[in-house]
């Protein structure tokens, strides 16, 4: 896997097309880590609240790891739309929806700075992504402002912890380091973006204070 660093979207794509192949076992590597990723992805798609018949966007939405659940939640006369800057990882998104036969999730390639999300939706959820986006602020408010009232936008991402366990972070950089991990990228702070942009918000840290889940409703 190539390392490299992540200072801007053109280097986050190129690096995420090239190790796309190796991104749903590196994963699995996570959980050798004691991440339960599995369960983090329970607890953004729960705490989205979705009802059946729902559109939700996906930002970031990778190699469809999070499909399963949004399906689940949002039945078949639901509809997925998943965004991603990388090409590498949406072929395999692709691959995964023909696979898997389902008639209601779109793709979209491109940088989440840039999209223009469909309004009234019932739910946005990003994992693993924001920390990545520059212009994270903008993107959270316009978000914000195409969900309809009461929905929620849903962030689980890393961060630098506020306690001791910060003794621990070049060790937590050094497992990310593949997928673009740093001590720049984890003092960016979403969550604030979601409480400015939101209402009712919840935060919850996980993994001694490195990621955390934030919701918001929509005013
Ligand atoms: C750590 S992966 C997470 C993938 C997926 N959300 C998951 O939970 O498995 C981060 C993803 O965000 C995408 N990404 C990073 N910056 C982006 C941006 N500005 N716009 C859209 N996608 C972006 C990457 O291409 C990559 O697929």
């Amino acid at each position: 896997m190539t390392k490299q660093s992540f200072s801007t979207r053109d280097a986050v794509r190129d690096v995420y097309d090239r190790n796309a192949r190796f991104y749903d076992l590196a994963v699995w590597g996570y959980y050798l880590a004691g991440m339960p990723i599995r369960k983090w992805r329970r607890m953004a798609v729960a705490a989205l609240q979705l009802r059946p018949g729902d559109t939700v966007v996906e930002v970031g939405c990778g190699t469809g790891l999070n499909f399963e659940l949004l399906h689940k939640a949002v039945g078949p006369n639901g509809r997925i739309v998943g965004i991603d800057i990388s090409e590498g990882m949406l072929e395999r998104a692709r691959a995964l929806v023909h696979d898997r036969g389902w008639q209601n999730v779109e793709l979209v390639c491109g940088s989440v700075s840039d999209f223009e999300f469909p309004q009234g939706i019932g739910g946005i959820v990003a994992m693993g992504v924001l920390t990545y986006e520059p212009d994270f602020d903008k993107v959270v408010e316009r978000g914000a402002k195409a969900l309809l009232p009461g929905r929620r936008w849903v962030v689980l991402d890393y961060k630098m912890p506020g306690g001791w366990q910060r003794i621990f972070a070049p060790l937590f950089i050094a497992l990310g380091s593949s997928f673009g991990v740093s001590k720049d990228l984890m003092n960016r702070h979403i969550w604030e973006a979601v409480e400015r942009h939101l209402t009712n918000t919840q935060m919850r840290e996980l993994y001694g204070g490195f990621v955390y889940i934030v919701s918001g409703e929509a005013h």
